[in-house]
């Protein structure tokens, strides 16, 4: 039996994506759909904290359903379902877990107390999120949950939370273990920096041809002539090379910037065909993708969803006495 694993997106949409964000995060990622019974949702309730426009949200709830198929989630393989298709459940859930915890703890979530420092008003939904979390997370007893670091607290909200109802309603839930998705590397962006969105140094994902070129074609370096002997590992374009090219591929070309006489331009140019060649299949799959094919998907997800969360629900109403 393999363990479950369960993780939720939040759809804040797609626009940024960059080259960045997929070897940092969203490689690793699709690559755990293999090793565990994994269980991923669009965290549309969770969205509703920052997003209050509805097309918006459809709109997201779609992008990013997609643009994470296109890197590679195969929902032959998983379960991807949207959270508020057991919207229900989940806050019923939420709310029996509301009333076993303090004001008091749920002061000390990150998230709520940088709201509050910053003198926001603060909503009963972002007040709430580290409850609706665990709520997500336990009602499917999943083993692991990958997210990343800055999520870890969440996590442990929810292993609080288990043991809690446990303690008070009887053995209920399993303790979830917390998967943190570290960056393997930093990706160097297109002026060396780490690459990110607010630095303005991005390769997007989903760019088209042009707007890859472009960006490739910023990537700034010294004004070696293409004669000169130049060091690899002072070159931006090489630190690029390096996600895309492998083993001898890669020692090629570190000695031909040792030997000299090649230009930054050329290594540009090998440079846009290697991401053209990784990017295209990824932007194929998401091009082809239509609306009503994530809507299947979703709502398969849902239909392979519904048993296993009733059987659960049953069990939790019995324990907590709702059940007659
Ligand atoms: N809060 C998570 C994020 O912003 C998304 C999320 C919601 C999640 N519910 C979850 C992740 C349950 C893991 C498990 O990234």
């Amino acid at each position: 039996m393999k363990k479950v694993l369960l993780s939720g997106i939040t759809p804040s949409g797609t626009s940024g994506l960059h080259i960045g964000n997929y070897f940092g995060a969203i490689k690793q990622f699709v690559e755990l759909q293999d090793k565990y019974d994994t269980y991923i949702f669009i965290a549309n309730l969770h969205a509703l904290t920052t997003i209050t426009d509805k097309n918006l949200l459809e709109k997201n709830t779609l992008d990013v359903a997609m643009a994470y198929i296109a890197c590679g989630l195969d929902p032959e393989k998983i379960c991807l379902f949207k959270q508020s298709d057991i919207g229900g459940e989940v806050a019923e859930l939420t709310w029996y877990f509301n009333c076993i915890t303090t004001v008091a703890y749920l002061e000390r979530a990150h998230a709520f107390k940088d709201a509050h420092m910053k003198k926001k008003d603060v909503t009963m939904g972002l007040f709430d999120y580290p409850m609706l979390m665990s709520a997500d997370i336990l009602i499917q007893d999943a083993d692991v949950v990958p997210v990343g670091s800055d999520q870890k607290q969440h996590v442990e909200y929810a292993r609080d939370t288990a043991q809690k109802f446990n303690n008070i309603f009887g053995e209920t839930f399993k303790l979830p273990e917390p998967m943190i998705i570290e960056s393997v590397s930093v990706v160097p962006g297109t002026d060396g920096r780490k690459m990110s969105k607010s630095y303005g140094n991005t390769i997007p994902l989903f760019g088209t041809d042009e707007e890859i070129k472009k960006a490739v074609m910023s990537i700034v370096t010294d004004s070696k002539s293409p004669a000169e002997p130049k060091n690899p590992d002072e070159c931006n374009i090489f630190a690029m090379h390096k996600l895309f090219l492998k083993g001898e591929e890669l020692e090629a070309l570190r000695k031909r910037y040792i030997d000299g006489g090649l230009g930054y331009k050329e290594s540009k140019d090998m440079l846009l065909a290697e991401i053209i060649a990784f990017i295209s299949p990824m932007r194929e799959i998401r091009n082809k993708l239509k609306r009503e094919d994530i809507i299947k998907i979703l709502e398969d997800g849902k239909n392979k969803m519904k048993p296993i969360i009733d059987k659960k629900m049953q069990q939790i109403r019995n324990n907590v006495g709702v059940n007659l």
